[in-house]
């Protein structure tokens, strides 16, 4: 059985992983507009896999015996002006993802839930890919600079994401 605390401070977790497939699917919608189509590729499977965080934990919640309770989705802040602004966003969301995170491990520490704090152990791992990545993309964005031709390059390197 979860503790209150805990339980919702995972429902909350769940509604931040949602808040983050959603705004990167809003980013999708942008970089599609601008032709940038593999951007966008890169940012749906972004979104399919914040989805899958939600559900993960969501999923955690039910087997743990606790109550799923699914709040309002926020409505990301559109629209973006350059791609280098979406993944400097991007960047800036995962470390406050990271935080998140961070937080509930501790809570878990707390009020000694070990099985939570298994449960957690994977996203603590995920974070650290999930910064890295995206860092990666805001200095590629930076190196290339407005060389449009480079753009192009780089945004069908971001395409290839499988
Ligand atoms: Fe679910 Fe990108 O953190």
């Amino acid at each position: 059985m979860l503790k209150k605390t805990i339980e919702e401070a995972l429902n909350k977790q769940v509604n931040r992983e949602l808040y983050s497939s959603y705004l990167y699917r809003a980013m999708t919608v942008y970089a599609n507009s601008i032709n940038m189509k593999g951007s966008g590729h890169w940012l749906a499977l972004q979104s399919d896999e914040e989805y899958m965080h939600a559900m993960k934990i969501l999923t955690y919640i039910e087997e743990a015996g606790g109550e799923v309770k699914l709040l309002p989705i926020e409505a990301p802040k559109t629209p973006w002006k350059t791609l280098g602004e979406v993944f400097s966003e991007v960047y800036e969301h995962e470390q406050k993802v990271t935080k998140m995170i961070h937080d509930l491990v501790e809570l878990a520490g707390k009020e000694k839930d070990f099985a939570t704090l298994n449960m957690l152990q994977w996203f603590v791992a995920e974070q650290v890919e999930e910064e890295a990545n995206a860092s990666e993309i805001v200095e590629k964005i930076k190196q290339v600079g407005d060389v449009i031709g480079h753009l192009f390059y780089l945004d069908k390197e971001l395409g290839k994401r499988g």
